[in-house]
């Protein structure tokens, strides 16, 4: 019996030992985020971040994240990590995002930007690898972005993916396989799968180049080039800045992260970002953070809605009262009227 245990507690030490973290932030150190997350000074009118945790949340320490705190601005903000490069491995991108004050236009996506990027000169045109995440605007725009730059072109997703729309915080993750296939979850679920090639018609691409190459009867190098696209359009979303003008040498530099341009009304509030080469790693660490603390969020929100409810009660009679006297007060302002008359 011991001894069938001692392999099983190898194989779990195995699996943990497999998984990368790139990047994980989880603001719980009070201010220091400060020292790893760069304001851009691009834009004098960039919008501010604070940490908080908001008007309801699950646990009030755990759930402070990065909060936009003025309304009708753009945010750029960015946060290094140690280069990678996820050529042959899977990525899973992840973070959680609450749009409390109810949003009705702006975005709540992330980028993932080259090694190179300036970050105190980040702004909405600085290029990037990947961009994902809900964006809001009205009754028409609410879909998830996931964009992916490949060939100096940024492709968005071909198939419409839904957001969130309510003032709760939601786990959202991307992930890119090696073998071109991905997922796009909220709160842990799956709700957009297939094929990359297919789902960012990166295919009709492929083929184009194809076509033109055989034309000019560059039959071999076209062969090479489609095979060098697949085995290279991963390892391009977020590595070497390199890799983007078709070379595969150079040096690695740290790649980062954006905060979006942000819109409109300010309260949102990011948070448990991850990028990591396990799904299985992203999994767990979502249960453990987002998984925790959202049943309790919910409860705090229940508590402050029945709590308004009953203000509003009061209030309501309160201004009957009011209106009541008012009333008998018009009416004698009406027959003095008359009178004056
Ligand atoms: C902002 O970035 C753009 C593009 O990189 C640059 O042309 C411009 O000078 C920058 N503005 C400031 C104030 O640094």
């Amino acid at each position: 019996m011991a001894a069938a245990r001692v392999p099983l507690w190898a194989v779990c030490v195995l699996r943990v030992a497999l998984a990368t973290v790139y990047f994980q932030e989880e603001f719980l150190d009070g201010e220091r985020w400060r020292n790893r997350w760069v304001p851009s000074t691009n834009d004098s009118q960039f919008g501010h971040f604070r940490l908080s945790s908001g008007n309801f949340y699950g646990h009030k320490e755990k759930d402070k994240g990065l909060q936009t705190t003025q309304n009708s601005r753009f945010y750029a903000i960015s946060a290094r990590f140690k280069p990678f490069s996820n050529k042959g491995k899977t990525l899973v991108v992840q973070y959680t995002v609450k749009h409390e004050q109810k949003m009705d236009c702006g975005g709540g996506y992330i980028k993932l930007f080259p090694a190179d990027t300036d970050q105190k000169n980040l702004n909405g045109k600085s290029q990037y690898y990947i961009m994902f995440g809900p964006d809001i605007c009205g009754f028409d725009i609410k879909t998830v972005h996931v964009i992916l730059h490949f060939k100096n072109q940024y492709h968005a997703n071909k198939k419409s993916i839904r957001c969130k729309v309510d003032s709760f915080t939601h786990l959202y993750t991307l992930i890119l396989r090696p073998d071109l296939t991905y997922d796009v979850k909220i709160d842990g679920q799956s709700i957009e799968s297939g094929s990359i090639e297919y789902d960012w018609q990166l295919t009709s691409l492929k083929n184009m180049e194809k076509a033109s190459a055989e034309a000019e009867g560059w039959d071999q190098a076209a062969k090479d080039k489609s095979q060098d696209w697949e085995k290279h359009f991963l390892d391009a979303s977020a590595s070497k800045p390199s890799d983007w003008k078709g070379e595969l040498d150079g040096d690695w530099q740290a790649a980062m992260l954006q905060k979006p341009p942000y819109q409109v009304r300010s309260g949102t509030i990011f948070d448990n970002f991850l990028i990591t080469d396990d799904e299985e790693y992203a999994e767990n660490f979502g249960k453990a953070t987002w998984g925790e603390t959202k049943g309790p969020e919910k409860e705090m929100d229940a508590i402050q809605a029945k709590e308004e409810v009953k203000k509003a009660q009061e209030e309501d009679e309160d201004d009957m009262l009011m209106g009541r006297f008012s009333g008998r007060e018009n009416s004698f302002k009406g027959f003095h009227g008359r009178n004056e008359l």
